[in-house]
């Protein structure tokens, strides 16, 4: 077994990764009931959870790549086929990229609906743009959507090595 295969993830890396899993079994269904909701207490409860919730991601998800870029994320798997690491890149590039987009997208929703927001450490509100906060929230929707076929692909990748390539990397980011 070459060393990259038994490289692992540091833990830090790894809580980020599968606390943001976590957080997402919930945040994503909790975000479809919402909107099939009528006004009422309970809409407004799961609302302020799902903002919670979300802005929290945005915040990992920051850490997340501070944390990536000083630290040394271990090397890719050797390549089965070509251009295969380049494939692994994208997916992950592009999770990131959709983390953070539907994250600013809900917020940037919130704060155009000229309502206050709580980021833990500071409260903003500003002025408020309803087509702003339309355009934004068009944004939300599309990013999620992203966001499932990503994680679906980047779970099949991790199928795929495990029962094509016979290659175990999820123990690179469990173990
Ligand atoms: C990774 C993080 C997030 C995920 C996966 C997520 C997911 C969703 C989903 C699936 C919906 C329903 C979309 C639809 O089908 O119409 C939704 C709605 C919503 N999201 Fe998020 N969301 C996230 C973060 C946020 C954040 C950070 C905010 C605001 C700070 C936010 C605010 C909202 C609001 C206000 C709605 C409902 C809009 C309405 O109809 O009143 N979300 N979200
Ligand atoms: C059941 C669900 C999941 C499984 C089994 C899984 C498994 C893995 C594994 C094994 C790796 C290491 C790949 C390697 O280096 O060879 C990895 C990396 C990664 N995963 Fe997941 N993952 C899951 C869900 C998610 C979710 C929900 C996200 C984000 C939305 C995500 C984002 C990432 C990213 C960004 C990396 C690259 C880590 C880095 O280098 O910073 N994963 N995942």
């Amino acid at each position: 077994m070459s060393d990259s295969i038994t490289l692992q993830y540091s833990w830090l890396a790894k809580f980020f990764h599968w606390f943001t899993l976590l957080l997402l079994i919930a945040q994503i269904p909790m975000g479809f009931i919402l909107v099939r909701l009528d006004f009422s207490d309970l809409r407004i409860t799961i609302e302020n959870i799902h903002v919670i919730v979300g802005i929290s991601i945005f915040y990992i998800t920051l850490f997340r790549l501070i944390y990536k870029f000083f630290s040394k994320s271990p090397k890719l798997m050797p390549e089965a086929f070509f251009g295969q690491n380049l494939i692994a890149k994208l997916n992950h590039f592009a999770l990131y990229v959709a983390l953070l987009t539907i994250t600013t997208s809900g917020i940037l929703k919130k704060l155009f609906n000229g309502e206050k927001l709580n980021f833990f450490i500071f409260k903003l509100r500003i002025e408020d743009n309803f087509d702003l906060a339309d355009q934004f929230y068009n944004v939300h929707v599309i990013s999620n959507y992203t966001l499932i076929v990503l994680i679906s692909l980047h779970i099949l990748a991790v199928l795929f090595h495990q029962i094509f390539l016979k290659e175990n990397i999820l123990k690179r980011m469990t173990r």
